[in-house]
């Protein structure tokens, strides 16, 4: 059996940075409650006319990764493609990316778990590796949250948090015979879907009846969060999958290099570090310039990481993420 590695990881974010300042002068809120409750300083929108969209981004992302892994569109076996806010409601945005790459007929793969989107992905390449159907993958996370939230003080328990970007990474048969992806961990948990959910348009809640309701009262198309109670199932989620990762490979919590945790919030993260007794050096963190990226905060993390030459050869990086669903998992990696 193959194993598989990361061989090559890019990320992109749009110019536009939207600080808590910037906010408060479109809600009621204000740069020291989002800092306290969020760690959030600024986060990128895409902005009208910029030419950025979800597979755009994720096109810009790609590039990078695919050069960095020594390789061409042509040597791309598959595209796996995260991301909860795509450019169409169907079809997916594997597609756009096969196509604005000038890729082959290969397949484009959608994944929609949200934050946890990329971590499922990254196993998903990692089976089609595994069996030896596929030699290179390029995994995705993208998204344009800023076109669809509700920047009105109604939303800003939801909208000061999410920020938009791209993040890809290639992964490729591991030839070496060392290291690589050790093993992926996967978990939902669906009686909690609509703790963090946008329920319209959709099959349940299609856009006649949208335009039907008063906007004043329920607005189906933006998203939801129970903040709290999503809060608190995160911070059990993550460190019970981190550990089933590294028990499963009979390793320990001080044996992580490096943790890079899906980017949800600050706060969420510094409680890991702290139940799990990690140090600074071991635990990445860049909400602070981004806020939430969902399913492309992981991608570009690592990607951020990996520059600042914080993930290297040999290295044990684990990632983690947790969101709506409620989904989560976790990869171990060694570099
Ligand atoms: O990506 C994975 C999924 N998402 C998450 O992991 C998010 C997890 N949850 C959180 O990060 C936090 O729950 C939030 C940051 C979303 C909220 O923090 P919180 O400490 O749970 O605040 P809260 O929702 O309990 O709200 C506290 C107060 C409320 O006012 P009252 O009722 O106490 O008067 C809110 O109305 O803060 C108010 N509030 C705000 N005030 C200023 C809510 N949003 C804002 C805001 N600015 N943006």
């Amino acid at each position: 059996m193959f194993t598989s590695k990361i061989t090559g990881l890019g990320s992109y974010v749009p110019e536009n940075v939207v600080t808590n300042n910037d906010l408060s002068k479109v809600m009621d809120t204000n740069d020291a409650w989002i800092q306290e409750r969020t760690g959030i300083k600024e986060r990128r929108h895409i902005k009208k006319g910029d030419g950025n969209t979800t597979s755009t981004m994720a096109v810009k992302a790609s590039k990078v990764a695919i050069e960095r892994a020594g390789l061409t569109v042509d040597d791309i076996d598959m595209i796996i493609f995260a991301t909860l806010s795509p450019d169409m409601y169907f079809p997916g945005g594997g597609v756009e990316v096969q196509e604005l790459m000038g890729m082959r007929t290969i397949p484009a793969l959608d994944v929609r778990n949200q934050c946890s989107g990329f971590v499922y992905s990254l196993s998903v390449a990692d089976q089609f590796i595994k069996t030896g159907m596929y030699k290179h993958i390029l995994v995705i996370g993208s998204e344009n949250h800023s076109g669809g939230l509700d920047f009105t003080t109604r939303g800003r328990g939801v909208s000061v948090i999410f920020g938009d970007g791209a993040g890809a990474a290639v992964v490729s048969r591991n030839d070496t015979g060392k290291g690589g992806i050790l093993s992926t961990h996967l978990h939902s948990e669906g009686k909690h879907k609509d703790e963090l959910a946008l329920n319209g348009p959709s099959t349940s809640c299609w856009v006649p009846e949208l335009i039907d309701k008063n906007p004043q009262e329920d607005i189906p198309y933006y998203p939801v969060m129970n903040g709290t109670f999503v809060f608190k199932h995160a911070i059990v989620r993550f460190i019970e999958v981190i550990t089933e990762g590294l028990e499963a490979n009979k390793l320990e919590i001080a044996d992580i290099d490096m943790l890079v945790p899906h980017q949800a919030n600050l706060r969420i993260s510094q409680f890991i570090q702290k139940k799990m007794k990690l140090d600074n050096s071991q635990v990445f963190n860049n909400i602070q310039k981004y806020g939430n990226t969902t399913a492309a905060s992981i991608p570009i993390a690592l990607t951020e990481a990996w520059e600042a030459g914080k993930v290297k050869e040999g290295d044990l990086v684990v990632l983690a993420a947790f969101g709506s669903g409620f989904t989560w998992g976790s990869a171990v990696i060694r570099w």
